[in-house]
Formats: C-alpha cells, sequence, structure tokens
C-alpha cells in the first residue's frame, strides 16, 4: 500500500520534535547497560524522558519506543499504569495530593480544594502563568506519615494546613520548602 505523502511527512517533522539531548542520551546509554534487557529498562528511561521533555506526549511515547525497539502501544500502556508520569503538561510546581483512605481521612481532600482556590484553579488545571498543577492521585505509599503531598518529585508528609500554607508560598518564592 503507497503511503499518503502527506501524512508520512507529518510523521517525521512529529518524531524529528523531541530527541535526547547529548547529556540525556549519554544517561540513556547508561541506563541500557544496567539491564540485560533493554525492555526491563524501560522504566528509567521513561522517568529520564519525562525529567527532558516535561511529559508523556505522544511524540515522547513514539520516540521513546523507537529507542527501546517496542511500539508505541506498548510504551503507552506503562505511562497510563503509572501515576508519576504526566499525560498532559504540569506546571513548575507539582502539587499532587493523596486522596486515598489514610489521606482522606486527615483532611487531604480539604488541603486539595483550599489549594486550589487559593491559585483559582480546580483539581487537574494549571494556573495561567503555568507555575502549578494540582492533583489528586492515589496512594502514595507513605499511609504511615498521612496525609501527603508529593510536589514534584518530593514527599511533604504529616501535612497540615500551617505545613501547606509555608509550601504554597515558597513555591511561589521559586523553591518550594517547609522551613
Ligand atoms: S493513603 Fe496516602 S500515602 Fe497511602
Amino acid at each position: 500500500m503507497n503511503a499518503n505523502p502527506e501524512q508520512a511527512s507529518q510523521k517525521i517533522s512529529h518524531l524529528s520534535s523531541v530527541q535526547f539531548s547529548d547529556a540525556a542520551m549519554k544517561e540513556f546509554q547508561k541506563i541500557l547497560t544496567r539491564y540485560d534487557s533493554k525492555r526491563s529498562a524501560l522504566l528509567p528511561v521513561l522517568h529520564l524522558a519525562q525529567d527532558e521533555f516535561g511529559w508523556m506526549s505522544p511524540a515522547v511515547i513514539d520516540y521513546v519506543a523507537k529507542l527501546m525497539d517496542l511500539n508505541s502501544a506498548q510504551v503507552l500502556e506503562v505511562v497510563t499504569f503509572y501515576h508519576m508520569f504526566h499525560k498532559k503538561p504540569v506546571g513548575e510546581h507539582h502539587f499532587q495530593f493523596c486522596v486515598t483512605l489514610s489521606c482522606w481521612m486527615q483532611g487531604s481532600h480539604q488541603m486539595m480544594k483550599s489549594t486550589c482556590s487559593r491559585l483559582g484553579i480546580r483539581q487537574g488545571e494549571t494556573t495561567a502563568d503555568g507555575k502549578f498543577t494540582v492533583s489528586a492521585v492515589e496512594c502514595l505509599g507513605s499511609c504511615g506519615s498521612a496525609p501527603v503531598v508529593q510536589v514534584n518529585e518530593t514527599y511533604y508528609e504529616n501535612l497540615t494546613p500551617e505545613k501547606l500554607n509555608r509550601l504554597i508560598v515558597s513555591s511561589k518564592e521559586g523553591a518550594p520548602k517547609i522551613p
């Protein structure tokens, strides 16, 4: 069957817009050396791709699939299974509130709602300046320290409204932290 030239060129430009930097490509090669099979390296390679591109766009999924000798559906399956992979662009500070039972009973849902109203967005949205995204996520595996919010890669445990306030203020100033 002849390929539609327009579709073919769209596919090429879609893929060529995504490429690891030299540093990320070096890291990719290094990751591969740690695993017996290329497929086993998929999770760390996906983390690397998210660090590099910010979120798992269809183009990034296609790119990773190509690098890993997999098809895009196989990569998408893994990306959709794990909450830590972003399926759409997120803000600079991504507040992910655990709303599973232990955290929910300790008020995580209320804290998420108050964060949203303070930032003028709804759950799942990003502020217009691209600084904040607020999401609800399932158990973060730290139930003994409930309630928990994950901001980018860092967990903040035993959260209280006061701690959350400090976290939001410090994030607005540039670096999230609870002093
Ligand atoms: S229920 Fe929130 S970390 Fe497990």
